[in-house]
C-alpha cells in the first residue's frame, strides 16, 4: 500500500509535508512556555525536512480547549519559540485548515514552515472526524507523524490522516519506538524497574507486563500502600485503593511465581495530615502507627533501592516515589534520581511527572533517554498498542 515506516523512504524535494508534532507544552499564566523539551525533540525531523527541501506544514494540539477557539490555547508562543530555535520564520495561521491556512500553503516555497493553529480548536479533531481530516489532508502531499506523546489518541490528525495521505513516522517517533521497544523486548540484565505515582488502578496492566520482562520492581509512591496492605501490613491512614487489593495480591503472587523481586518500602516519612507543614516522623512498615499516613519513602528504603540500582544494567523509571509537590517529601525521589543518573546502566525515564522531576533536578543529560510521552509511553510499555502507529502500519 502507500505508507512507509520511515521518513527517509520518501522523496521529499518540493513536497508539502504535513507534520503532526506534539507541542502540548506547559505554559505559565503569562502564556510563556515553561518547558521546551517537546519542541527541542522535534528539531531533528524539522532539520531533516529543511535539508531535503520539503515545504513544511506543522500541525499540533495544545491543551484541552474542548473544540472551541480559546486564545489562551493558541500555538502563538510555540511558533515564536520554534522560529527562534530554527532561526527562520514560522508563520502561524489564523484558522485550523480554513481559508487563511490555504492562502499561505498555496504560495509556500521549499524550506518554508507554516504552523496551523491548535487542532483542538475544531471539534473534528477529538471526534476523529473524517471530513476534518480530509480538510487537513488537502494541505499536504505526505503525512509524517512525529507526535509520539499523542500516538495513543484516536484523533483525526493521528489515525485518519494515514488513511488519506501517504504516511510515515518522524525521527522522534522512530527513536522512541526503538528505545522503549528494546526495554520491553531485549533489555540488558539485570533489568530494574522503578514504579511510583498515585494509583495502582492506572498501572495494573503496566505492572503485569513489567513482571514478565523485568528482574526487579522497586515500588514507591502512593501506590505502594495498596501493595503493602495487600501483603498484610497495616499502613495507618495512608490512602489505599480497597477495590484493588485483590488485584495487588495477584500481582505480588505473579511476581513470586516468576521469581521477580517486587521490593516494597520498609520505612516511610509519615505525617498526621496531608499538608506540607505537618510534623513528620520516620516509621517502619512493620510497625506503622494508626494515626499517620505515608508521604515519602524512608532512609532504609532509599538504601535498599540504591543497592538494586547499583547492580542494574537497564533501568526504567515511571512515577515519583513520594508527594513531590511538597519539597519536604521529595527527598526519596531526588535521592533515587541521583543514583539512577550516576548508575552505569542504560537509563530510561517515561511519564510526564517523572520527566518533570528529571528536568527540575537538571539531570536530563545524565539519563540515557527521557521519553516525550506520558500516556503514550505507558501504552507502549503495557503492550496495548498505539492507534497512531497502527494506522500507518496497516497501509504499508
Ligand atoms: C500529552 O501531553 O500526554 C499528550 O499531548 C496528549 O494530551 P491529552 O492527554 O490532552 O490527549
Amino acid at each position: 500500500m502507500f505508507n512507509k515506516l520511515s521518513l527517509k523512504d520518501f522523496d521529499l524535494k518540493g513536497k508539502r509535508v504535513l507534520l503532526r508534532v506534539d507541542y502540548n507544552v506547559p505554559l505559565n499564566s503569562n502564556l510563556q512556555i515553561t518547558n521546551t523539551k517537546r519542541i527541542r525533540a522535534s528539531l531533528p525531523t524539522l532539520k531533516y525536512l529543511i535539508e531535503h527541501e520539503a515545504k513544511i506544514i506543522i500541525i499540533s494540539h495544545l491543551g484541552r480547549p474542548d473544540g472551541k477557539e480559546k486564545p489562551e490555547f493558541s500555538l502563538k508562543p510555540v511558533a515564536e519559540k520554534l522560529g527562534l530555535m530554527l532561526k527562520r520564520p514560522v508563520l502561524l495561521t489564523a484558522d485550523v485548515g480554513g481559508t487563511d491556512t490555504y492562502k499561505y500553503v498555496r504560495t509556500m516555497r521549499e524550506g518554508d514552515i507554516i504552523m496551523v493553529e491548535n487542532l483542538r480548536f475544531d471539534p473534528g479533531e477529538e471526534a476523529n472526524d473524517f471530513d476534518f481530516a480530509n480538510r487537513l489532508a488537502c494541505l499536504g502531499d505526505i503525512f509524517c507523524n512525529d507526535a509520539f506523546g499523542t500516538m495513543h489518541r484516536s484523533h483525526a490528525s493521528i489515525t485518519r490522516l494515514p488513511e488519506i495521505l501517504p504516511a510515515c513516522v518522524g525521527l522522534l517517533v522512530e527513536k522512541e519506538l526503538s528505545v522503549l521497544g528494546a526495554a520491553i523486548e531485549s533489555p540488558k540484565r539485570p533489568y530494574v524497574v522503578i514504579l511510583g505515582g498515585a494509583k495502582v488502578k492506572d498501572k495494573i496492566s503496566l505492572i503485569s507486563r513489567l513482571i514478565d520482562v523485568a528482574d526487579v520492581l522497586l515500588i514507591g509512591g502512593a501506590m505502594s500502600y495498596t501493595f503493602l496492605s495487600a501483603a498484610g501490613f497495616s499502613v495507618g491512614r495512608s490512602i489505599i485503593e480497597k477495590d484493588k487489593l485483590e488485584l495487588a495480591k495477584l500481582l505480588l503472587d505473579k511476581a513470586k511465581r516468576q521469581d521477580v523481586k517486587m521490593v516494597l518500602p520498609t520505612d516511610h516519612v509519615a505525617t498526621g495530615e496531608f499538608s506540607f507543614s505537618a510534623p513528620s516522623a520516620v516509621v517502619q512498615s512493620k510497625n506503622f502507627p494508626n494515626i499517620l499516613m505515608g508521604m515519602d519513602i524512608g532512609p532504609s528504603t532509599i538504601k535498599t533501592f540504591k543497592h538494586y540500582i547499583s547492580k542494574a544494567s537497564t533501568i526504567f523509571w515511571n512515577g515519583p516515589l513520594g508527594v513531590v509537590e511538597f519539597d519536604r517529601f521529595s527527598k526519596g525521589t531526588e535521592e533515587i534520581l541521583k543514583a539512577v543518573a550516576n548508575s552505569k546502566a542504560f537509563t530510561i525515564v517515561g511519564g510526564g511527572d517523572t520527566a518533570k522531576c528529571v528536568e527540575q533536578a537538571k539531570l536530563q543529560s545524565k539519563i540515557n533517554f527521557v521519553s516525550t510521552g506520558g500516556g503514550a509511553t505507558l501504552a507502549l510499555m503495557e503492550g496495548v498498542g498505539l492507534p497512531g502507529l497502527k494506522a500507518i502500519k496497516e497501509r504499508i
